[in-house]
């Protein structure tokens, strides 16, 4: 008799939660010299293409509001296989935000376009650097899409599958 749990597993479609929090709104016009040129809606399109290649579902979102970032991460509990983060300048003030994301059981990866450690001292350090399973700073856009690759590696469905099978 076939182990139904397996095949629950195989059949299930993993969603990935891509948060990004103040001033990522404004990505392409915003200090280009540091961010670049593409916008949000530009890291969407590319994290789409990489999620179907992955067969991973996204959910792609951004708020200026430190309490909506909170309340998704705690809507991620239910929903969300893994979580990307970028946090933008609460990923280094915010311990409600940092909470959150050490609520969740599922993997969180911190992703921030520019090299945090190479800028001001105050951007050093990371409230969620310290309870998320990785961080990729400095890659810009990039970032995004190896956070995803990691993320469908990391997460226990269909999608683990498919990125393991693609990075073997
Ligand atoms: C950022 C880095 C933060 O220090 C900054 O406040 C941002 C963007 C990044 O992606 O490089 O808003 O998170």
């Amino acid at each position: 008799m076939p182990d139904r749990k397996v095949h629950a597993a195989t059949q299930m479609t993993d969603t990935i939660f891509v948060l990004n929090g103040p001033n990522l709104n404004l990505l392409g016009s915003r200090e280009p010299r540091i961010y670049g040129t593409q916008t949000l809606a530009d890291i969407g399109d590319m994290l789409d293409q990489r999620a179907k290649v992955l067969k991973v579902k996204l959910d792609v979102r951004q708020s200026n509001h430190e309490g909506m970032l909170v309340d998704w991460l705690h809507e991620a509990l239910a929903k969300a296989s893994a979580v990307i983060i970028n946090a933008g300048g609460y990923a280094h003030t915010s311990i409600a935000i940092r909470d959150a994301v050490a609520a969740l059981s599922v993997p969180v990866i911190e992703v921030h376009l520019s090299n945090v450690y190479a800028r001001e001292h105050f951007r050093r350090q990371s409230m969620i650097a310290q309870v998320a399973r990785g961080s990729i700073v400095g890659l810009g856009p990039l970032g995004y899409v190896l956070a995803l690759d990691a993320a469908a590696h990391l997460c226990k469905g269909a999608g683990a599958t498919q990125a393991k099978n693609q990075i073997q």
